[in-house]
């Protein structure tokens, strides 16, 4: 899951270890690293946390200034120290992110010719096969040269080899792979997190792409195996984004952030002179927007569910019709796609592996193809006609909180800005939409300051093995993300309906066990919902309302508990109502005493299908 790589001047074993640290948060089960000494290969690895790799490589040491390292996040054999990269055959040590599609038949072949394999993985066919073209007397770049033909699926590599202690190798096909620029020394990282505390200065390598380093060069070849060059980059992390402050957890500083990420990102979308909400003018122009006749979105995980908040947006504010797919399924449907639709594709990390494919499909059907991601150096954003920043920051904690937030205040830019493209709302209306928007981190600043009245109604899971969220209109797939966030983080099993939903197969599994939390503020739908409530709690469901102070007011003493928002416009009440759900979750898992930054099995970046 996370790939860092030192051509260095210094001990390499500590760099390393520190950087699989950076990596920690794309989630992984097992981690490792190999080094280079005196021509020597040699690696440790373990199961589970990189405390645990320390602790090997206190009792062993490793020497040496070139080194590889590996998180793992299992996908082919499970996670246990044998299975963990990196993967070493005869003198080549390999550390490899995504899948090797044609693993069983490499690994059959080479077996065949006698090679012996010790591991599950698909990543030990790397090693065996470059060993194997070396073993007929080919230079390590020309086996990295041939095999890279041979292979199937994704990988983003980094490759050692013994006796060749100024060198290593990358390579990049669907999974992404930089190269750090040092002064003498010469870096590989899945991310330029990774690298960020020896050099700014990054290449991102393109599909296809491989390369040869040593300390004191770099050699970029394309698919074709032409040289190539490839631009070197700035990159800019602010530090206080990249360290956890006072916060116990990533996700708390990344919830508590919010203000001043949506807001970051409401600037941008924000009409300096006039302060009504629009695309930046080059984006604008690029989507022609008073042609758009539909708009399919794709996407994955929390970013799916943005999505489905903002369809209610897209057509009720434009009059547009959407549609919200998640990108697994889309890419394989192969739907028909509209004639002057555009299709958007929304991510955090801009690498997801299917939301990328459904975008590589929109663009082979010709249709014009927006990219909503946060980090704007990314497959996805490369890739996409038209990108639309967020402006989050590097978010750590894997369940997602301010990327999703900062997608929310995007998607409804750009719902206004159609709505106004095509005549559904005038002059007057988007202005006073606009200010209603703007007052959102204010809203979202007094929601946070509820922070310790929140956390005292976790006791609402206490001892629940399951737990419902209920909404209706847009509050629904809000209870989707809410479901979606304390299933993460506590382990708690969730699950999101549509309140109108609850008599048609849900209400079967209310018991005085199962709490339910209704997320629903005064609006139109309110008294339905509490209908909803009331069915509940006839049935003994211990329920919690989540609303707004008139809500509140109104809902009496029908629940037996409840959390009161301020009162903010309509528009802006699904941002402010997120900020509490996220809470909810955090304060349940931490009660539970879960791994909350890094909850077991999940990934922050899914680069595998
Ligand atoms: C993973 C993460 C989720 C995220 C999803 C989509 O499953 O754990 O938090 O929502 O991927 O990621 P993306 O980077 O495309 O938004």
């Amino acid at each position: 899951c996370g790939i860092i790589g030192i051509v260095g001047r210094y001990p390499a074993s500590p760099r390393l270890v520190a950087a699989l640290k950076r990596l920690e948060y794309r989630g992984y089960d097992s981690a490792g690293i190999a080094t280079l000494s005196n021509g020597e290969l040699d690696r440790r690895r373990s199961e589970g946390k990189i405390a645990n790799l320390e602790s090997a490589l206190l009792s062993a040491p490793l020497d040496g200034t070139v080194g590889i390292g590996h998180t793992r996040w299992a996908t082919h054999g499970p996670p246990t120290t044998r299975n963990a990269h990196p993967h070493m055959h005869d003198g080549v040590a390999v550390v490899h992110n995504g899948i090797i599609e044609n693993y069983t038949e490499l690994r059959k072949s080479l077996s065949e010719k006698g090679f012996a394999f010790e591991t599950d993985t698909d990543t030990e066919t790397v090693p065996v096969l470059l060993s194997s073209l070396m073993k007929e007397g080919v230079s390590p770049q020309d086996a990295v040269r041939q095999a890279l033909k041979l292979l199937r699926g994704a990988y983003a590599l980094a490759i050692l080899f013994e006796s060749h202690d100024d060198m290593m190798i990358g390579a990049r096909k669907g999974s992404p792979l930089v190269i750090g620029v040092g002064e003498g020394e010469m870096f590989l990282g899945s991310d330029a997190l990774a690298i960020s505390p020896y050099t700014k200065q990054v290449i991102y390598l393109e599909e296809g792409d491989w390369c040869v380093l040593t300390k004191a060069s770099y050699t970029i070849y394309n698919e074709a195996g032409d040289e190539v060059t490839r631009p070197v980059q700035e990159v800019v992390t602010e530090e206080d984004e990249a360290g956890k402050g006072n916060y116990p957890h990533f996700m708390l500083k990344e919830i508590f952030e919010q203000p001043r990420t949506v807001k970051r990102t409401l600037d941008v979308y924000t009409h300096p002179a006039h302060q009504t909400l629009g695309l930046p003018r080059a984006a604008a122009d690029q989507i022609n927007l008073a042609d758009v006749s539909s708009i399919y979105m794709v996407s994955c995980g929390t970013a799916h569910y943005a999505t489905r908040v903002s369809e209610y947006w897209f057509e009720q504010l434009a009059g547009v019709p959407s549609k919200t797919d998640i990108a697994s399924e889309f890419r394989y449907r192969r739907p028909a796609l509209a004639k002057n639709s555009i299709a958007v594709f929304v991510s955090q990390s801009g690498e997801t592996a299917d939301t990328l494919a459904a975008l590589r499909y929109c663009k082979e059907q010709g249709i014009k193809t927006v990219a909503i991601v946060n980090v704007q150096t990314s497959t996805i954003a490369r890739e996409a006609d038209v990108v639309l920043p967020t402006y989050a920051g590097p978010e750590i904690g894997v369940a997602s909180t301010k990327a999703f937030t900062a997608q929310l205040v995007v998607l409804l830019a750009f719902a206004v800005a159609i709505a106004e493209a095509q005549g559904h709302l005038d002059e007057a209306e988007v202005a006073a939409l606009s200010n209603d928007i703007l007052t959102v981190n204010s809203a979202i600043e007094k929601a946070l300051s509820l922070d310790d009245v929140i956390k005292k109604e976790v006791i609402h899971f206490e001892q629940a093995a399951d737990a419902f969220y209920l909404g209706r209109g847009v509050y629904y797939p809000l209870a989707l993300e809410g479901a979606l966030k304390l299933k993460e983080i506590s382990y708690i099993h969730a699950e999101g309906f549509a309140s109108g939903e609850l008599k048609h197969g849900p209400i079967a599994l209310i018991t005085a066990k199962t709490p339910v939390v209704f997320i629903a503020p005064f609006d139109d739908l309110f008294e339905k919902s509490l209908s909803n409530l009331q069915e509940v709690a006839a049935r003994s469901g211990p329920v919690l309302l989540l609303s707004d102070e008139k809500g509140i007011a109104h809902a009496g003493s029908a629940p037996t508990r409840s959390i009161a928002l301020p009162n903010t416009p309509e528009i802006i009440m699904p941002i402010v109502q997120t900020v509490a759900l996220q809470l909810l979750a955090y304060h349940a898992a931490v009660a539970l005493g879960t791994d909350v930054d890094q909850p077991r099995n999940l990934a922050k970046s899914v680069t595998v299908e």
